[in-house]
Order: structure tokens, then C-alpha cells, then sequence
């Protein structure tokens, strides 16, 4: 399995710290998720390609560099979207694909009910963005939902992981590196993740 990228700049662990304690309300979750998604951004978009080209500045012709690929985030509904709002004004031109998956309560297995997928995927650098790997049921089914509509560079980013999630996602697409901010215990009886930080989406959306 290729290890996941952990995230350990010390902003990244105080955000993260603040958004894990029960102590912090909806609107204040959602401010540290965001400072949080931009640093796993910056960190998941470090080796992306770019080409160089010829711009004027007001003194002369001088060489910078552009996106060599266009850009679409991926965010798994609901709770990717809190990942999804920080990052996309850091890339404003990205194109968003949303999909939704929601765990079956009971099973804990993934129950896809939404996909809307841009015929860009094939020749874009594709992040999927969705808080928690769990079981990693979700973020499977949408690499494989992805991957069928031709995506071929694929990142996911999620706050929260841990080693069943890690080893189930390598399983299945041990193509697709995961950067995240943390590599949690485990999973409970009820397929929660553990410390964790609980139902992101009802925690983000204050449900
Ligand atoms: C949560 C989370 C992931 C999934 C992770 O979503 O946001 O999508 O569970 O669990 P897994 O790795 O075991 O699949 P949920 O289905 O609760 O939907 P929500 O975002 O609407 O709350
Ligand atoms: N989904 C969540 O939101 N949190 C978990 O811990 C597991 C799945």
C-alpha cells in the first residue's frame, strides 16, 4: 500500500484539534474545516503540472507558469461540500463535479443516489474531497464512478482517515494517493471513526 501523505504542519493539527473537540460549534467547525482544506490543498496540489509560458509585465517579456491541465474538485455529498467552498476560491477556473453518497445507517455501506460528471474528466487532475474515509466504501464508489467516466489523475484529500479505510481505498485503487490529516485508531461498532470528530456533515451543516 502506498502510504497516505499526512499532513503535519502544526496550523494544519490546531485546526484540526479545534474541529475534533465537541466544544466547537457549527459555524466555528466550519471555519477551521476551511483553513484546514486549504493547507491539504496546498500540500495535494504541490507536484501539479504546469507549463511554462511568455507573459508582458509593465517593464518587459519575462516566463511564468500556468496550469498544464484543467482543475475539477470532486466533492462526495454532503460533507465534501465543507471542503469543496475553502478550496475552489483557491482555484477559481476549477470545474466542480458533485456526487452523492450516503452510508447506508445500518450496513454502513455506500448508497450512491447523485452524479454529475464533466466530459473534462479525462485530461484534468482530478481531487476528490470528502472529510471522513471510514470504512472507505463512499470514497471507493466514487473513484470507481470517477475512473469509469474516463478520469485518470486522481487525489483524494480527507481530513479524517484511518487504517481499515486506508488499506480498503489502497485495495481497490492503489493508483490514487490519499493525502489527509490524520491516520485515526480505528473504527467503533457502528463504523464511526475513532477519536474522529464524529457525522461531519451534521457537525458542518449543523444538523
Ligand atoms: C460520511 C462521510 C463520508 C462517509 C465515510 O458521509 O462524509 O462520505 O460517511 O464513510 P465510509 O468511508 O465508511 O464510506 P455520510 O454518508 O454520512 O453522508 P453526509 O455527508 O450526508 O453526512
Ligand atoms: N462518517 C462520518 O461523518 N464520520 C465517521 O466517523 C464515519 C463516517
Amino acid at each position: 500500500m502506498i502510504p497516505p501523505v499526512i499532513v503535519t504542519h502544526p496550523l494544519a493539527q490546531i485546526h484540526l484539534t479545534t474541529i475534533r473537540s465537541t466544544d466547537t460549534p457549527c459555524g466555528q467547525f466550519r471555519w477551521h474545516l476551511h483553513r484546514l482544506a486549504e493547507i491539504l490543498f496546498m500540500e495535494a496540489t504541490r507536484g501539479l503540472g504546469t507549463e511554462t509560458v511568455r507573459i508582458q509585465t509593465p517593464l518587459t517579456e519575462t516566463e511564468g507558469v500556468a496550469l498544464a491541465r484543467p482543475i475539477v474538485l470532486v466533492p462526495i455529498l454532503r460533507a465534501g461540500l465543507g471542503l469543496q467552498e475553502a478550496i475552489l476560491p483557491l482555484v477559481p477556473e476549477a470545474t466542480v463535479a458533485h456526487v452523492g453518497i450516503a452510508r447506508d445507517e445500518e450496513t454502513a455501506l455506500p448508497v450512491p443516489y447523485y452524479a454529475k460528471l464533466p466530459a473534462i474528466l479525462p485530461e484534468a487532475d482530478v481531487f476528490l474531497l470528502d472529510p471522513m474515509l471510514a470504512t472507505g466504501g463512499s470514497a471507493c464508489s466514487a473513484v470507481t464512478q470517477l475512473k469509469a467516466a474516463g478520469a485518470t489523475r486522481i487525489t483524494l484529500i480527507c481530513v479524517v482517515s484511518c487504517p481499515p479505510g486506508l488499506q480498503a481505498f489502497a485495495d481497490q485503487h492503489p493508483d490514487v494517493p490519499v493525502v489527509t490529516a490524520a491516520v485515526d485508531e480505528g473504527l467503533n461498532e457502528r463504523c464511526y471513526i475513532v477519536p474522529g470528530l464524529g457525522d461531519a456533515g451534521d457537525r458542518c451543516f449543523g444538523t
